[in-house]
């Protein structure tokens, strides 16, 4: 049976336009039913819209610190896109357990590190301030603790001299576009076997 996907974004929205183009191919197990955003500015937004996608908005800001009813708004406005699969894609919120929980076993992320090391923020400058040889990224389903759950893939590229943590971001990116979409073909078919590239 065909999985309707829910993709969250903060902001441009590159690996939400790689599974996209991964879903619109013939044969994909997966559909896009709604793409939400915390930030009404989201480049994602108009790039999912542009490609005839559902969209919502629900800025967290009026909810100050409330997390709980943010995220009560934001799965009042999901619920009627009916979605099976959730995919963070560079969605900037901490969720709260009891949020998370309710998408146990649905819901995966995209991390711009080599899972376990460097959850959190800054991942490439820590990668480059610790001298490692190695970077990539990570697919994982989303547990409650931040940047934790089973690892579903990995990337790994080897770190060059005279990296910056841009230039190695821009290339963990590349590699990020490649291993979202091909994590979420596996595991909108119930395979959760972990994809290692390259
Ligand atoms: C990606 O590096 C993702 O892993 C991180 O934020 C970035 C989002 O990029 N969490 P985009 O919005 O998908 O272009």
């Amino acid at each position: 049976m065909t999985k309707r996907v829910a993709i969250f974004v903060s902001g441009g929205g590159s690996n939400m336009e790689a599974l996209l183009d991964d879903m619109a191919k013939p044969g994909h197990a997966a559909v896009p039913a709604v793409v939400v955003s915390n930030n009404p500015s989201a480049g994602g937004l108009a790039k999912a819209a542009a490609r005839g996608v559902a969209t919502e908005v629900v800025d967290h800001r009026p909810f100050g610190g409330d997390r709980p009813a943010f995220e009560a708004a934001l799965l009042a406005q999901l619920e009627p896109h009916a979605p099976d699969i959730y995919c963070l894609a560079g969605f900037m919120r901490v969720l709260t357990e009891g949020f998370v929980r309710q998408f146990s076993g649905r819901m995966i992320n995209i991390h711009p590190s080599l899972l376990p090391l460097y959850r959190g923020l800054r991942t490439h400058a820590r990668a480059l301030e610790a001298g490692d040889a190695e970077h990539g990224c990570t697919v994982h389903l989303v547990t409650p603790e931040l940047d934790e759950g089973p690892i579903l893939g990995q990337s790994r590229i080897p770190v060059e001299p005279g990296d910056t943590d841009e230039i190695l971001a821009a290339r963990v990116l590349r590699q990020e576009h490649i291993l979202y979409p091909a994590v979420l073909r596996r595991f909108a078919v119930g395979d959760h076997t972990p994809i290692f590239l390259p």
